[in-house]
């Protein structure tokens, strides 16, 4: 195929270890119902850390996710695919486990049009490769909260207060969403580093992030309306500090760190499920009623409607200074591996520039 290459470089996730080595293209795979990316940015998210520590459970529907954040060019589209090579676009991936791994020079997914349609995403913002920032963690996040507002039925979050846990790139989105949507925040975060680097940033205010342990003071125990638990693991405790937050009658709505078998308040609601598949349930906890609920994934309409808002409110979304970092493709393998062991942990994102030859700390 004129302009793909006859090899090209891909890492390869194996018993923990990650390596960065040179295939074969595979000229063969480029049928009809396939689409070719060559990614100019990545993301490395904590599901890639997770997957490397072996402490994520895989959805067969969508596969491993190792390699998913990313912003790239259409390098090949097969005829039934609907898509042109050139085009800007993004991964969902949400919707097939057919797709190789996108932390690689060139990325396969390969679907029925209808798939192709939700997985591979136009990306309206050219300008998007000079100031970059991931769309999927981003539309996640869209499709989490507007999947709160359609469980619960309320319109917007006017006068609702919100408390997060975890000032992680899901947290820190979730106040610029909540936020945007008419509710003050406020985030609450374990370690001092992301506190800092949430305060530096601009995105959030001196009075909107919280050590953890402040979750326990009585200015904000019971104080608010939705609680959202978005750390890396939503261990019993947190879950009961997230309660503790909880007005009487308030939402508890789970994004991450849920695993297969996980109940809450302890023996009670399958907090695992209710995150997966979405749905809301009423739990007591220590005499307080809550509404247990949960979002996972998300769809190109998110995508889109994430586009709209940066494009539309930027003040409101500065999605862009979630960056912390930006290293090139031959660094990856050794950081993800310390960020998976925690011997690294940077605030915010470590995005892999394609183009860039040296890291450097961005401001
Ligand atoms: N539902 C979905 O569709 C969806 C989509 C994407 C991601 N997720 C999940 O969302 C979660 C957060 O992702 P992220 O990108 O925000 O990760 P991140 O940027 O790496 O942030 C991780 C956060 O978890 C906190 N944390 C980790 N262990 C903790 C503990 N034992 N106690 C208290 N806090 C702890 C960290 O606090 P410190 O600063 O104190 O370490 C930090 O705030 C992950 O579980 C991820 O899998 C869900």
């Amino acid at each position: 195929m004129p302009g793909l290459p006859t090899t090209y470089a891909t890492t390869t996730l194996r018993d923990g270890v990650v390596s960065l080595g040179t295939r074969r293209f595979p000229h063969g795979e480029l049928g009809p119902d396939t689409v070719v990316i060559k990614p100019d940015h990545l993301g490395i998210c904590r599901a890639d850390a997770k997957e490397i520590h072996g402490s994520r459970d895989v959805m067969a529907d969508r596969g491993p996710l190792f390699g998913h954040e990313l912003v790239g060019t259409v390098a090949f589209a097969g005829g039934r695919t609907g898509f042109r090579p050139g085009e800007l676009v993004t991964l969902n991936p949400n919707i097939t486990p057919t797709r190789t791994t996108g932390f690689a020079e060139y990325v396969l997914v390969r679907g029925t049009g209808k798939q192709l349609d939700q997985a591979v995403v136009r990306v309206p913002e050219p300008h998007i490769r000079d100031t970059p920032w991931m769309p999927e963690p981003f539309a996640c996040i869209v499709h989490a909260l507007d999947k709160l507002l359609d469980l619960t039925g309320l319109p917007a979050l006017h006068g609702k207060r919100v408390g997060i846990i975890g000032a992680g790139c899901a947290g820190l989105m979730f106040a610029m969403y909540a936020r945007h949507l008419g509710a003050p925040v406020a985030v609450f975060n374990r370690g001092e580093p992301r506190r800092a680097f949430a305060r530096q940033q601009g995105i959030l205010a001196d009075h909107e992030i919280h050590p953890l342990t402040d979750a326990e003071a009585a200015a904000h125990r019971g104080g608010y309306d939705i609680v959202i638990v978005a750390p890396t693991i939503a261990t019993t405790e947190l879950l009961e500090t997230a309660a503790g937050l909880a007005a009487d009658g308030a939402v508890l709505f789970v994004y991450g760190g849920t695993r297969a078998g996980d109940t809450f308040p302890t023996g009670a609601a399958d907090v695992d499920t209710i995150r997966r598949r979405e749905r809301i349930e009423s739990v007591t906890h220590q005499g307080k009623r809550l509404e247990l609920s949960g979002a996972y994934g998300c769809f190109r309409e998110d995508y889109e409607k994430g586009f709209r808002l940066h494009a539309e409110h930027p003040q409101d979304f500065p999605l862009e200074k979630l960056t912390s970092r930006r290293i090139t493709p031959e660094e990856f393998p050794h950081r993800v591996m310390d960020i998976a062991a925690g011997r690294a942990d940077f605030p915010g994102k470590v995005l892999i520039d394609v183009t860039a030859r040296h890291s450097r700390a961005h401001s």
